[in-house]
């Protein structure tokens, strides 16, 4: 592993004061522990036809998919007032590759769970990915947006203030394509292509269309998942309890989101849940910053159909 890593290329972010490098790996840039994580599960992880992947690239809305995931898939087992998402931060109840490939490997015959979350790009997932031919739910987000919420994620981490983290070098940082499992374009376009080939294996979920309708892609998760609801759960309300489970609002509330660490862990949970809201962006970008990343979202993603 040793031997792999001194030949990446590395880079370090000086908006963040030198405090993170990246390493290049195969063509995307993230932390040296998420690329060793990233490898082992590429030697490691074999995917079953009937496992479910949520990829996102960071700060996209990972953390809102995994709870809707897990709630559709739980929903016999439990219910809005029994929910583990209601104790627990989200990442302790869905496994991240990166992470957990160990843990995940190891209760993989009696998990019971058939959803994996990842960052990695479509073209870095274990090989089995594709070969077994298992499900993938792929959420994005309006570049601007994902810029900010990055920038005070990691900017918190780290506890630096505003004043000594400047927002202009994450913008810098980001059009260079030095974001965590960047460049942002190229992640969403690699599981974009791959989307177009295999429609039916592969969902597209973007946070905005989200925010603005929830009850109808949750019904297209669940669907898409194998989890349909029957028209009875409409009836009776289903969609709208896992929606309202699942809200902001909701669980950014909670005791464990407000207060509590993931255990081992040193990020403390309400790091997950900052605004929540479409459209931060103005609040931090000037006009000149704006038109920068518009018309380079364009030209990256010129002739997709994708509007970031
Ligand atoms: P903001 O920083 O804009 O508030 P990720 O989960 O990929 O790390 O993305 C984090 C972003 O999703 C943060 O955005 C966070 O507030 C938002 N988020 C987390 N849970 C959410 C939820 N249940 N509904 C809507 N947005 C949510």
């Amino acid at each position: 592993m040793e031997d792999i890593l001194q030949t990446l290329h590395q880079h370090t972010c000086s908006w963040l004061k030198g405090n993170i490098t990246m390493y290049k790996y195969q063509n995307f840039w993230t932390t040296k522990h998420l690329i060793e994580g990233g490898i082992l599960a590429q030697q490691n992880f074999k995917a079953e036809p009937s496992d479910v992947f949520l990829c996102s690239p960071p700060k996209t809305g990972t953390t809102w998919l995994k709870s809707l995931a897990f709630a559709i898939v739980t929903r016999e087992k439990f219910d809005e007032s029994t929910s583990p998402l209601l104790t627990k931060l989200v990442h302790e109840c869905v496994p991240f590759l990166e992470r957990q490939v160990a843990e995940i490997v190891a209760q993989r015959p009696n998990s019971g769970l058939p959803l994996i979350a990842t960052h990695l790009p479509y073209s870095s997932l274990p090989e089995s990915v594709a070969a077994s031919n298992c499900k993938i739910v792929y959420i994005y987000r309006n570049a601007k947006d994902a810029i900010v919420s990055d920038y005070h994620f990691r900017r918190e981490a780290l506890k630096l203030d505003m004043e000594d983290a400047p927002f202009e070098g994450a913008v810098e940082e980001f059009c260079e394509g030095f974001s965590s499992y960047g460049p942002y374009w190229d992640h969403i376009l690699g599981y974009w292509k791959a989307s177009l080939e295999r429609p039916e294996r592969i969902l597209f979920l973007k946070y905005e269309d989200l925010k603005r309708d929830p009850a109808s892609n949750v019904k297209r998760l669940a669907e898409f998942i194998g989890h349909p609801f029957s028209d009875d759960e409409e009836k009776v309300g289903v969609v709208d309890n896992i929606v309202s489970l699942c809200s902001f609002e909701n669980l950014s509330n909670l005791e464990v989101n407000k207060t509590g660490k993931p255990k081992g862990g040193t990020l403390e949970n309400r790091l997950y849940y900052r605004k929540g809201k479409d459209g931060d962006w103005k609040n931090h970008f000037t006009d000149e910053m704006k038109e920068r990343i518009d018309k380079l979202m364009d030209e990256k993603l010129s002739g997709t159909g994708l509007v970031l």
